[in-house]
C-alpha cells in the first residue's frame, strides 16, 4: 500500500501547473544557495534533471548537488506574481533531496515525466544525467485571496509561446475527469479572437458535455458513417472497429466543442470566382479559430483532439444537436485531460517547408 503524501492535492496541482521553481540548498558552511529549476512531479516525488543547459562544471560538481550530498534538506518555492496584488500566491515545499543516477526504473520514469512536461528535453540526453529527487515533507500554500474557491480546475500550463505551439498535441483518449466550465469559456474566448475575412467571424460553436447528447450525436454519426464505410467495401470487422473507436471517442470525451461554418454575414459577389474565394477564406478562418481552440485548451492544462467526421455528415450533426441550417458543422474537438502521452508525429525540417527565401 502506498503511504499518503505529506503534501495535499492542491499543492501537487500547483506544482504540476508551474514551470519553474526556486530550489534552496545549504552548503557545508551553512550558507544558503538558490537556483531556478525545471522540474516534474508524479504525485509522490519532485524530479529535476541536471540537464545540458550551459554549465561551467560537470553536473555532479554543481553546487546544488554537492550541497544535497552534504545536507539533503532543501526548500522549493513556486509562485505567481501579478501586478494585481489580489492575485498573488506561492507554494513553499520543504523536503529531502537525493541524487539518482544510472539505469534505475525510477530514473527512466523521471526522464519520461520531465520530457512530457518540457518538450525541450526531447532534444537533450538527460537519460545519461543524474536527476535530483525531492521527497516533500511539508508544504505551505499562501495566496492573497484566501477566500477564492478552488474550482477543481487544473490550473493553466502557463507556457511561453514556443513551448505552447510545440507542446500541443492531438489527444484521442481522455481521463473521465470533467472539464470545468470556466476552462471551456477560456477556450472559446481565445477562439473569438481568431482572424477572419472582413472581421465577419464566420464561425459558431456548440459545446456538448451532457452524456445523453454525446450518445445521441455518436449514434447518429455512427449510422451515417456505417453507410459510407459500406460504400468502400471495407471488411465488416474493420468497419465495426473503426465505428466503435469513433463512437467511443465522442461518448467518452469529457467535453466536445463543435466548430461550424457560418456564412450568412459574408460578402456576396455576382461572379462565381469571387464567391468561391469568399467561402474559402471563411473556411481558412475556421482553421485559425480551431488552432486558437487547441492552443488555449493546451495552455489551460487540457488536451484536445480533432475529428473531421462532421464534415462528412453535416446534416446528421445538425439534426442530432438541433442546430439551424445556417450552420455547417466542420470539426469536432474532444477536450479533456489526456489519459496518456500520445506519440508525436515528426515534422519536416524548415528547409523542406520553406521553398524560397531571398
Ligand atoms: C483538418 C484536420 C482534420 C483532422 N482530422 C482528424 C480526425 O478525423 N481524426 C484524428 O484522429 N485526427 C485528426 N486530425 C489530427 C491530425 O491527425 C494531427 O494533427 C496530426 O497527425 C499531427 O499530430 P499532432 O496534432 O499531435 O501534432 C486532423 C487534423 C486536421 C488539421
Amino acid at each position: 500500500m502506498s503511504t499518503p503524501s505529506p503534501i495535499d492535492a492542491r499543492a501537487w496541482r500547483y506544482l504540476a501547473a508551474h514551470r519553474v521553481a526556486r530550489l534552496t540548498t545549504v552548503d557545508a558552511d551553512n550558507l544558503p544557495s538558490v537556483v531556478p529549476i525545471c522540474y516534474a512531479t508524479d504525485g509522490a516525488m519532485i524530479y529535476s534533471a541536471l540537464d545540458a543547459k550551459p554549465k561551467q562544471v560537470v553536473p555532479t560538481a554543481l553546487k546544488r548537488v554537492q550541497n544535497i550530498l552534504n545536507h539533503p534538506d532543501v526548500a522549493l518555492v513556486v509562485d505567481d506574481y501579478r501586478e494585481d496584488w489580489a492575485q498573488l500566491s506561492y507554494l513553499l515545499v520543504r523536503g529531502r533531496a537525493t541524487v539518482i543516477t544510472g539505469e534505475s526504473e525510477e530514473h527512466a520514469r523521471a526522464v519520461a515525466l520531465l520530457r512530457a512536461k518540457y518538450p525541450q528535453y526531447h532534444a537533450m540526453p538527460i537519460e545519461d544525467q543524474p536527476i535530483i529527487r525531492i521527497a516533500p515533507q511539508h508544504a505551505r500554500f499562501w495566496e492573497s485571496r484566501p477566500d477564492a474557491t478552488d474550482s477543481g480546475a487544473e490550473p493553466a500550463r502557463r507556457l511561453d509561446f514556443a513551448a505552447l505551439v510545440r507542446g500541443r498535441r492531438s489527444v484521442r483518449a481522455f481521463r473521465p475527469d470533467p472539464v470545468p466550465r470556466a476552462l471551456i469559456e477560456r477556450i472559446l474566448e481565445a477562439a473569438r479572437w481568431a482572424p477572419s475575412p472582413h472581421g465577419r467571424m464566420p464561425w459558431r460553436f456548440a459545446v456538448i458535455t451532457r452524456p445523453e447528447i454525446k450518445a445521441r450525436l455518436a449514434d447518429a454519426m455512427g449510422d451515417t458513417w456505417q453507410q459510407t464505410l459500406a460504400m468502400d467495401n471495407e471488411p465488416p470487422a474493420v468497419v465495426a472497429k473503426r465505428l466503435a473507436n469513433s463512437h467511443d471517442r465522442i461518448r467518452t470525451a469529457p467535453a466536445l466543442i463543435l466548430l461550424c461554418l457560418y456564412t450568412d454575414d459574408l460578402d456576396h459577389y455576382p461572379d462565381a470566382a469571387r464567391q468561391t474565394a469568399e467561402r474559402l477564406m471563411a473556411v481558412q478562418s475556421l482553421g485559425a479559430a480551431a488552432q486558437n481552440v487547441l492552443l488555449a485548451a493546451y495552455e489551460a492544462g487540457l488536451d484536445a483532439g480533432w475529428m473531421c467526421a462532421p464534415l462528412f455528415c453535416p446534416e446528421t450533426v445538425r439534426g442530432a444537436l438541433d442546430l439551424p441550417d445556417s450552420l455547417v458543422p466542420h470539426a469536432l474537438f474532444p477536450i479533456g485531460y489526456a489519459a496518456k502521452d500520445p506519440k508525436r508525429r515528426p515534422r519536416l525540417p524548415l528547409d523542406e517547408l520553406v521553398v524560397r527565401w531571398e
